[in-house]
């Protein structure tokens, strides 16, 4: 194996550059002449392959995003577009792929090595839904954000005695929500996890007003049964009288925008160099993830499509302290 590239795919993360200049300095460092595909799965469908030297990954680390450009690639789902694919990589000299991405691009990754690519994925997706990781490239960043708004949004919701529903991102799973509510200091946490009915979350708020709060947060994550608008709704609908004034803010893209932490720029590192190490030494076909602190490979074909659990120890916490 000569010619490896590597390709960012799904929602981007803060990391992934530190993801991507780690892969391609190692790769070069060990005589591999490294390629970067723009623009995901859809770039590598127009051919999008193009050379990535020592230098060109320079100056990137600090920088959220992905310097090689993401996208969402349904036609990658179907056999034409996989076939497809793999001829363009074999046009290229392409002998071997990191996939840097969440479930979505690790399915993309797994339909490749099924064709017979050496392909590496390397777990990274704000929503820390990926089975095979303790944690994904991006999510330390994102709760970072999302807390930074968190108390910020506490501030105003004090001195105006009202309710703030925030809304954080997640898809279908509670990760992001439980995580920044239990560190956001939340009265209500709400992850599609739990089911709670709006009444149950309106006696919760009443009960913080009979405490003598000046203020309620209400974290919900945006796969809940009732996402933050429709909450809303729901009590303007059934005019609630919830004591205190009702305000919405969905934090939406703001989460996966920052600046990478240092924890997400030694995650990307690690991760980044751990795929190629593992592609050298002919360790294809995983995802390299964190176990319990050290780097882990875990095979796509068990990685992609399970749910990943919420940690137990956390859920037991939210219940208690959530008040
Ligand atoms: O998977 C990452 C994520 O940010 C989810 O939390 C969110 O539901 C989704 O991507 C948003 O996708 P898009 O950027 O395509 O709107």
């Amino acid at each position: 194996m000569k010619k490896i590239a590597v390709l960012t795919s799904g929602g981007d993360a803060p990391g992934m550059n530190a993801a991507i200049r780690a892969a391609i300095r190692w790769g070069w460092e060990k005589n591999y002449e490294m390629f970067g595909i723009y623009d995901g799965f859809s770039g590598l469908l127009s051919s999008l392959i193009k050379p990535l030297s020592i230098r060109d990954v320079g100056g990137i680390i600090h920088q959220g995003g992905t310097c090689l450009g993401s996208s969402r690639c349904p036609e990658f789902h179907s056999e034409e577009g996989q076939k497809k694919g793999i001829s363009n990589l074999q046009k290229a000299g392409i002998e071997g792929l990191i996939v840097i991405g969440g479930n979505g691009s690790q399915a993309g990754a797994l339909a490749l090595h099924r064709r017979g690519l050496p392909v590496m994925g390397i777990a990274s997706t704000i929503d820390n839904d990926l089975f095979g990781t303790d944690i994904s490239l991006g999510v330390d960043t994102a709760l970072n954000i999302a807390l930074e708004s968190i108390d910020r949004l506490r501030v105003t919701a004090s001195s105006h005695h009202r309710v703030m529903l925030v809304e954080v991102m997640g898809r279908n799973s509670g990760y992001l929500g439980l995580m920044a509510g239990i560190a956001g200091g939340a009265e209500v946490i709400l992850i599609p996890e739990i089911k709670v009915e709006p009444d149950q979350v309106e006696e919760q708020i009443l009960q913080c007003y009979r405490q003598g709060k000046r203020h309620a947060l209400v974290v919900i994550a945006e796969g809940a049964a009732y996402p933050a608008q429709r909450l809303y709704e729901h009590f303007h609908d059934h005019k609630k009288d919830l004591k205190f004034d009702l305000r919405v803010t969905i934090l939406g893209h703001v989460q996966r925008g920052g600046v990478p932490s240092h924890f997400d720029r030694l995650l990307g590192t690690r991760l980044g160099v751990a795929a190629m190490e593992s592609l050298d030494q002919g360790k294809w076909g995983n995802l390299v993830g964190v176990i319990n602190g050290s780097i882990s490979l875990t095979p796509l074909e068990m990685a992609v499509g399970k749910i990943k659990e919420l940690p137990q120890e956390y859920l037991k916490m939210a219940l208690v302290l959530a008040k």
